[in-house]
């Protein structure tokens, strides 16, 4: 029996059968992760997932996947009618071959300019010092996406938040946009309970974001507080590319300048559930750092409309440290600076707050996870105009808001 997609119920059944890992004369490495419930062998050479476009820039996309073994990897991609290109992966002067995550960076792009690309992996079956053997080469595609074009005019995007392991939820969502336009989705935390392994990471996000969208648009992806939990927590990071490179990020994208911070988690680093592994203070405070300081640049200070993406808000989720530390450092700096907006999810209330004190902008707060409380938050501006609507998954719009310049 192969353990096809091992996951904690098949490995019980899969170690019972055959003895386990030790059984195969895997190394300690490997029983250690079969042990942690992850894949240690797979389906042979096959994409484990579709492509996704991440971190969008007018000049720029990264196109990742996950391949069952290792592989050399490319991108044939094309502007319409132009010529065809190939993109590998080079560092320190050698084209890369990863275990199992693709990562190409297209660089020189075109902004605003509809491209073709198709992914392919070729598979590395014995590599010896002086004689390397390649198998099959496999390929998805063709596939679109348009770059992000490089003016001042218009913006639109899509909100998700806290989905809380429920994949089929990303279709349902994005479906209530129907065919209105859109750049790319923002997801914006909480979308698990915790990290279990590579396939929860596949099925319960990556999968049923390219069904829905993910091979044609980009998404960015901050870590809500669920994300820093479980024995896979440590190595999401690998599997996305915000704007960067890093977790918390700015980006310009039409007149409104962007700023993405990571709240970290809700409780004090010393809780014991954390058993001493939490450092999200001095996280916080790197970042309010960075902030204050990117909040003095001419990108900040000229932008026609200023906007916050992050997971917990710092007003209306109760008095948790998290949300109190977020308020004591983020707070002032946000109402010094003037920004327009500020998105969040957590509280699993979806509603929009007006400026008041404590605030100078309004606070918009997606819901969810069950049936009846989700929502997506529709973001939309041009130079004169932005404006937010939030849609429940009935398809009733529970909120709007505007902001006329
Ligand atoms: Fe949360």
């Amino acid at each position: 029996m192969k353990p096809d997609n091992l996951n904690r119920r098949n490995f019980l059944q899969w170690t019972a059968l055959t003895g386990g890992a030790l059984g195969l004369g895997l190394s300690p490495v490997e029983t250690i992760a079969a042990a942690a419930g992850q894949n240690i062998e797979t389906k042979g050479h096959v994409f484990l997932t579709k492509p996704y476009l991440q971190a969008p820039e007018p000049d720029g996309m990264t196109i990742m996947w996950l391949t069952g073994r290792q592989s050399q990897s490319w991108v044939e991609y094309q502007a319409v009618g132009g010529q065809k290109l190939r993109a590998e992966s080079s560092v320190n002067g050698m084209f890369q071959i990863n275990p199992r995550i693709q990562r190409i960076r297209l660089n020189g792009l075109k902004p605003g300019t509809a491209y073709s690309y198709t992914v392919f992996s070729k598979e590395i079956v014995d590599f010896q010092p002086y004689k390397i053997t390649f198998g099959e080469t496999i390929q998805s595609g063709p596939y679109s996406f348009t770059t992000p074009p490089d003016d001042k005019e218009n913006v639109s995007f899509l909100i998700l938040n806290d989905i809380h392991d429920r994949p089929a939820s990303y279709s349902q969502l994005i479906g209530l946009n129907k065919a209105e336009p859109y750049d790319f989705v923002f997801l914006n935390g909480d979308m698990f309970d915790y990290q279990t392994d590579e396939q929860q990471l596949i099925d319960h996000m990556i999968a049923p974001c390219t069904a829905s969208f993910a091979s044609l648009k980009p998404f960015m992806f901050i870590r809500g507080n669920h994300e820093t939990r479980g024995k896979f927590s440590p190595n999401i990071g690998q599997y996305f590319e915000n704007p960067g490179g890093r977790a918390y990020f700015s980006f310009d994208r039409g007149p409104v300048h962007f700023i993405c911070l990571d709240t970290g988690e809700d409780k004090a680093d010393d809780t014991p559930v954390y058993a001493g592994l939490a450092d999200y203070d001095r996280f916080r405070e790197e970042q309010a750092a960075w902030l204050a300081q990117h909040m003095q640049s001419k990108a900040y200070r000229k932008a026609r409309f200023k906007v916050v993406l992050m997971h917990i808000p710092h007003y209306y989720s109760g008095d948790w440290h998290g949300a109190m530390h977020c308020r004591q450092l983020f707070g002032p700096l946000f109402n010094k600076h003037k920004i327009d907006m500020l998105i969040s999810g957590h509280t699993h209330r979806y509603g929009i707050h007006e400026p008041q004190e404590g605030h100078n902008f309004p606070i918009v707060i997606g819901g969810g996870p069950q049936a009846g409380k989700r929502t997506l938050i529709r973001f939309r501006a041009n130079p004169s105009k932005l404006s937010v609507e939030m849609i429940r998954d009935d398809g009733q719009a529970v909120g709007t808001y505007s902001i006329n310049r």
